[in-house]
């Protein structure tokens, strides 16, 4: 019998109708859209201004089913990735299970910041390729907009709202995920965090007074990991699994900085039309940018494409998954 490989079948992704612009920001902040285009790559970003990251996940499983085909009966298992869950508890996903009616699924929430799609990929891979499950959905997510200072230049310029879901499937041909690996080095959160709302730091007047509900960033430091690790582990993923330049058809790389795509891409000998980029338009959705970049590629790829994914995010967290894309649309 041939083994049983996890698959993505189906991708479908979800941004706010809102749109801020480099030149709107501008307005608020003391930028301009010379710096934000030439630092980052960034043109605007999607800002969701009523209800949570549960409503943009209800609407891109919505158009997930949809278009797949899948009752949400027949769903297994809800791994919802995101920073910017809608509460504490309960998980985001168990909110998603019931604003869709997945009554038959359970699920939970994935806390990796930016890596989140990647570590939900790995993670949902394993209820797949063991057997256990049919139909598991892997969302990444994050209302960015919640935990931004828009006082804070360093930071409001970069973020957005965004969400992408992947349905996974068991696959005999061998396509879907190949390999992982995943990368965390918790010494990191100095330098990206958010500071309050936790267990260490709960919700009071000073923490509000403080700023600390809001994401604090060492841009450049957190540049300086991002950029070599970045590139460090998508050359790793090629060099295990004996992959060329040639043989990659696509990196699909996290969108918090042009230039930290094009450092992977050079890293990888890849030229710029294999690589995906949004980033002019979505900006940064943390757990988002993964999902939103298949999504928006989908009509390019190809049954049996080698995909590389990777990313880097607070925690520090970071890694690389090796995908054979399943289908063609
Ligand atoms: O996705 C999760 C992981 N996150 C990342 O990967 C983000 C990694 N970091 C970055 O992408 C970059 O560090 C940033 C885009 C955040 C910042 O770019 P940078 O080239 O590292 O700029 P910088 O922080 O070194 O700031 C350079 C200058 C400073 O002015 P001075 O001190 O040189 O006078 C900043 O005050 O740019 C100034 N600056 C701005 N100017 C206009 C910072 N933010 C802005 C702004 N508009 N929005």
């Amino acid at each position: 019998m041939s083994k049983i490989s996890a698959a993505i079948t189906g991708i479908q992704g979800h941004v706010p109708d809102f749109v801020l612009t480099n030149d709107e920001l501008s307005k608020i902040v003391d930028t301009n859209d010379e710096w934000i285009t030439s630092r980052t790559g960034i043109k605007e970003r999607r800002i969701q201004k009523e209800g949570a990251s549960s409503d943009m996940c209800a609407e891109a499983v919505k158009g997930l089913l949809e278009k797949t085909g899948v009752d949400a009966m027949d769903i297994d298992l809800v791994i919802v990735a995101t920073v910017t869950p809608d509460y504490p508890f309960p998980s985001t996903s168990n909110i998603v299970c019931d604003k869709i009616g997945m009554k038959n699924a359970w699920g939970y929430d994935l806390i990796a910041a930016c890596s989140g799609f990647i570590y939900g990929l790995a993670t949902g891979a394993q209820f797949i390729e063991t057997g256990r499950y049919k139909k598991v959905i892997v969302i990444g997510v994050d209302k960015m907009s919640s935990i931004i200072n828009y006082k804070d230049r360093t930071t409001c310029v970069i973020f957005g709202d965004g969400c992408g879901a992947a349905l996974l499937e068991p696959n005999n041909e061998g396509l879907g995920v190949q390999d992982f690996i995943l990368k965390a080095d918790g010494s990191g959160r100095k330098h990206l965090l958010l500071p309050a709302g936790g267990s260490l730091h709960p919700a009071s007047k000073d923490t509000v007074e403080e700023d600390k509900h809001f994401v604090h960033q060492e841009g450049k430091q957190v540049f300086k990991f991002a950029v070599t690790n970045m590139a460090d582990v998508s050359a790793e993923i090629m060099d295990k699994n004996n992959l060329t330049a040639d043989d990659v058809d696509w990196l699909v790389p996290h969108q918090a900085n042009l230039r930290i795509i094009d450092a992977t891409a050079n890293r990888m000998g890849l030229p710029k039309e294999k690589v995906m980029v949004n980033i002019q338009k979505y900006g940064n959705t943390t757990a988002g940018t993964l999902p939103l970049c298949l999504w928006d590629y989908e009509k390019q790829l190809k049954k049996g494409d080698n995909l590389v994914l990777s990313a880097f995010g607070g925690g520090f967290t970071w890694g690389a998954v090796y995908l054979k894309w399943a289908y063609n649309s």
